[in-house]
């Protein structure tokens, strides 16, 4: 997606060899009109895969998640990383570990709002190692739901995370694939 990658190139921030800061414009401060054309370009990619729902992890993947549902017309779902008093027991869990945070989530959804007829489509922000990915398709197929996409903005290709998801067979769709974030230089797949 060229405006995304136009984005990146102007105000992206190298940190290391392994981590990209888009705080002026995804992770801190969100740019609403690239969230309204991120919605809408996941929505026309995945059209016709009679999606039902729309899932994303909290935080920053909420912003681009609710500009995809809107388009598609669907619910979104925010996954939460902890379980809160306002659950009860009847929920879905998956542990997920950040190699980024170096923290464990244990990643919660309430049974009220999925059923094993639904078709859904994770959205984030980043997939690095593809951990939160994991537990976010554990507890839609833990439900009997199934994953009829997954929708990133940020791919960092270097990592483990795509070669994961494209093995088992998950239809994914990222809009700007970084190849390489070596020598303070951002190169993208293509
Ligand atoms: P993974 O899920 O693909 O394995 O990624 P990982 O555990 O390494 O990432 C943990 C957190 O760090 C995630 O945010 C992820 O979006 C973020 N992250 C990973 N790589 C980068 C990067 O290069 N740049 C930035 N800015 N973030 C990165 P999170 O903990 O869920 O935080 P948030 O959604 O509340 O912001």
């Amino acid at each position: 997606m060229k405006l995304l990658k136009d984005m990146i190139l102007q105000k992206g921030k190298v940190i290391d060899d392994n981590i990209l800061k888009v705080n002026s414009f995804i992770n801190h401060q969100v740019d609403s009109k690239l969230m309204k054309e991120i919605g809408l370009e996941f929505a026309n990619h995945f059209k016709n895969e009679e999606i039902t729902k729309v899932f994303t992890i909290e935080s920053s993947g909420i912003a681009p998640a609710v500009m995809t549902s809107y388009e598609l017309d669907v619910p979104m779902i925010i996954l939460k990383k902890e379980t809160s008093s306002t659950l009860n027991n009847d929920i879905y869990q998956a542990k997920i570990k950040s190699f980024t945070k170096n923290k464990i989530y244990n990643l919660t959804l309430s049974k009220d709002y999925i059923s094993s007829n639904d078709r859904i489509l994770i959205i984030d922000d980043f997939l690095a190692n593809g951990e939160a990915a994991k537990g976010a398709i554990k507890i839609i197929e833990d439900a009997g739901a199934t994953v009829a996409g997954i929708g990133i903005v940020i791919e960092k290709s270097f990592q483990s995370g795509r070669a994961y998801l494209d093995n088992l067979g998950y239809n994914v769709y990222s809009l700007a694939r970084i190849k390489s974030l070596k020598e303070n230089n951002i190169e993208f797949v293509d």
